[in-house]
């Protein structure tokens, strides 16, 4: 009932009923108005409670906006296969009053964050983007009708992932490009390639990463975490940055960690000490290699936007969050453990549609299902001997 009463449902006599002869149509933009038969005039008023009126949001999922010969707007549902000129918006139309910004929390959604964004004029680069939280951005931002490249460095995994946004809207616009940023080359060839495509860049997403890698040097003789998770991702910046100027108002978003927290960049004399940065294999840690560039993508935002901002291009560093499913911990089998126990108290679930290989294997499944269950049983016998002695 509560249901039917928001979605004005509930009550036949309502005063939002319209006269005999009155009609409700709706713009192109989504504004209500309201045409009367007998005395052939529209207005946007309605005729009895003298309210204007506007659609909620965009169009529901998987349904279109288009205009017959005769210049009318009717409206497509691909998923049902069927054609209407009743707006589907118009079931949940919305007085004209100032809407209070949305509340978002932990368990909010990238889909549920651009819910009634209309972003079909918006461009979007986004590294990494052929898994985890990459992905579902990408995702989310084709769905709302940007322009979204996926910039990857595994073509068939980046194929894969622009398949599986296809698969949910045909229409679409997505494409991966190459980008290794393990390697300067590739970034300066990635920057040029897409400045060759003439398009504008209003949102740059800086989102991949590695953890815990063992270590290795890039071709450029730099230690990989630290190129891959910042450098190369300063330097995509550095390569952008016209194009994100002249396409103003746009933004950088770092994608940074909370674990930035557990280092710092200063040696034993509290110096800044830039060879902690790219360091020796015998000094090598690589959860702490992960943490020194996640602080660097934290101070490289706050910087960049600090200089770039004045010209209307603004940056944010972001945690997305802690130990959400995804592939980030693939390359060392305590992290897998460690990611497999929190799964289920993690806002991992949102990630479940990704591609490439983030699915626990069947071993890992098996140790999270007893360390899940001895965790239950410990904490069912501290508290029968907590109880049984006080
Ligand atoms: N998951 C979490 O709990 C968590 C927590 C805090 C912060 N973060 C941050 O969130 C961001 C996304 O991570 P995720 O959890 O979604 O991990 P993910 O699923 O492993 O995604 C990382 C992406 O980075 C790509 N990548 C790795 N090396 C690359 C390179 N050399 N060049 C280009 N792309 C490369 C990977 O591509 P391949 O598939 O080809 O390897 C993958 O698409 C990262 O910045 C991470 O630090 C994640």
């Amino acid at each position: 009932m509560a249901a039917l009463k928001y979605a004005g449902l509930d009550d036949t006599d309502s005063e939002d009923e319209l006269p005999p002869g009155w009609e409700e149509r709706t713009t192109k933009d989504g504004w209500v108005y309201y045409a009367n038969h007998d005395e052939m005039k529209t207005q946007w008023e309605h005729p009895k409670t003298g309210k204007k009126r506007r659609c909620a949001g965009d169009l529901p999922y998987g349904w279109e906006q288009e205009t017959d010969d005769k210049g009318q707007v009717f409206y497509v549902d691909h998923i049902n296969k069927r054609t209407t000129y009743f707006d589907p918006r118009q079931a949940f139309t919305v007085e004209d009053v100032q809407q209070k910004p949305k509340r978002y929390d932990g368990n909010t959604s990238a889909l549920e964050i651009l819910q009634g964004r209309d972003l079909s004029d918006r461009v979007v680069v986004i590294t990494g983007a052929n898994s985890g939280i990459g992905f579902e951005t990408a995702k989310s931002f084709a769905l709302h009708g940007a322009h979204v490249i996926l910039a990857c460095r595994n073509k068939a995994r980046a194929s894969e992932a622009v398949s599986l946004i296809l698969e949910e809207w045909h229409k679409a616009k997505v494409e991966a490009m190459n980008l290794d940023l393990a390697s300067l080359t590739s970034v300066r060839e990635f920057a040029e390639a897409f400045k060759a495509k003439n398009l504008p860049l209003h949102i740059l997403v800086c989102n991949a990463a590695v953890c815990t890698q063992p270590w290795r040097l890039t071709e450029d003789g730099l230690e990989s975490t630290f190129q891959i998770c910042h450098l190369g991702h300063f330097y995509l910046v550095q390569c952008l940055q016209d194009v994100l100027r002249r396409s103003a108002p746009a933004r950088v978003v770092v994608v940074s960690s909370e674990s930035h927290r557990f280092t710092d960049l200063v040696d034993s004399c509290g110096k800044v000490d830039l060879a902690l940065l790219s360091p020796p294999k015998k000094d090598y840690w690589s959860m702490l290699a992960y943490n020194r560039s996640k602080l660097c993508n934290i101070l490289f935002s706050n910087e960049l936007h600090r200089r770039l901002s004045p010209y209307g291009v603004t940056s944010n560093a972001v945690h997305p969050g802690n130990m959400m499913y995804t592939s980030i911990h693939r390359s060392w089998w305590l992290m897998t453990l460690l990611f497999n126990i929190a799964r289920p108290f993690t806002k991992s679930m949102i990630c479940q549609s990704q591609p490439c290989g983030a699915k626990p294997c069947l071993g890992c499944q098996i140790v999270t299902f007893f360390a899940t269950k001895m965790l239950f049983f410990s904490v069912v016998q501290e508290y029968i001997i907590t109880s049984s002695t006080s």
